[in-house]
């Protein structure tokens, strides 16, 4: 279908995060011509950057199935044995959210990848004995937004670690204009400009924009995207020129008008605002650092004088001395 058609099935055809492809480039290469499966690759960083992605482009490059599953699907012991008794010669096994993996399925994963052996314990007390079975040689790609979570011995078995930034917004050009091609959507490349500015550094919230726009130039222009359609439909829907949709900006806010501008807790922040802390952790606030809106201090999350000027909001006279 159209929405997988947006997504890059191999290397070449992968915008931006130019370390991370090269550096796979280079291992993928080295296993096919040594006719070696691939060592375990460890992708973290913010969610919609291409994680999933990139993991079916190596299963695609390498020449093998994939499975797909994720941390908090697997769980009990025995899930995870059936996928992997099932698994072929060379197969990729994605894990997304890899850190929520259980500590006993956790314990599982280690022979498998160190030895590609699955230990099974027969039996109950005394007479319980273990046996060990052989799995083919696969590939464990795992996927998390918070490798900080991990635990290291799951973290130290992987053979490769690669960490997806925010896209500059001139890759998120081209991957607009790609899309749009592909959805046959009419866009200039100014059009393209704007969404992409607008996009916070993430191609999947780049390819939902394109589409809520591509809808209001439909219905309310004559359908093609231009710096002026995109910067009306994106105003209409509420993105910001920062690419802050209002979520973002209420927890900007809240910690602006709840907190004095903090420092304030994250369990706090979350309190305030009815969203999860772990959705803030890893959804807003990530972004909100790296605008330079959000600081983390040892004493919580403080909002920066960009912050108050964005928001258009008067910094108190007290702030404006101490900081
Ligand atoms: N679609 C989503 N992410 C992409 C990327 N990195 N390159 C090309 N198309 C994409």
């Amino acid at each position: 279908d159209i929405e997988s058609s947006l997504r890059p099935r191999k290397l070449s055809e992968y915008i931006g995060q130019d370390k991370v492809k090269e550096t796979i480039g280079i291992f993928i290469k080295a296993a096919l011509q040594r006719g070696e499966p691939l060592d375990h690759v460890l992708l973290f960083g913010p969610p919609g950057l291409g994680k999933t992605t990139l993991a079916n482009i190596i299963s695609n490059e390498m020449g093998v199935n994939i499975r797909t599953t994720a941390g908090p699907a697997i769980e009990r012991p025995g899930d995870l044995a059936a996928i992997l008794t099932n698994l072929q010669q060379g197969d990729v096994l994605f894990i997304d959210e890899v850190h929520r993996l259980s500590r006993t399925v956790e314990e599982i994963l280690y022979p498998a990848m160190e030895d590609f052996a699955l230990d099974i314990i027969i039996g109950k007390g005394p007479g319980a004995r273990s046996i060990r079975l052989d799995l083919p040689r696969f590939t464990l790609i795992g996927a998390t937004t918070r490798a900080g979570l991990m635990t290291s011995p799951l973290r130290d078995r992987f053979g490769v670690i690669s960490r997806l930034d925010y896209y500059r917004p001139a890759d998120l050009v081209v991957i607009i204009t790609r899309s749009a091609r592909i959805l046959g959507v009419p866009i200039n490349s100014d059009g393209a400009g704007e969404i992409a500015r607008r996009s916070r550094g993430t191609p999947r919230i780049a390819n939902r924009l394109l589409k809520r726009v591509r809808d209001y130039a439909q219905v309310k222009a004559d359908g093609v995207i231009n710096r002026e359609v995109a910067v009306e439909a994106l105003e209409f829907f509420e993105v910001d020129p920062l690419g802050l949709d209002q979520a973002d900006r209420r927890v900007l806010t809240a910690v602006i008008t709840k907190f004095g501008g903090g420092p304030v807790g994250l369990e706090t922040i979350a309190a305030a605002t009815g969203e999860e802390a772990g959705t803030i952790e890893d959804v807003y606030e990530p972004y909100l650092l790296q605008l330079g809106l959000l600081a983390r201090t040892q004493r919580g999350r403080v909002a920066t004088p960009a912050a108050y000027h964005h928001l258009g909001l008067e910094r108190p006279e007290e702030k404006q001395l101490t900081l």
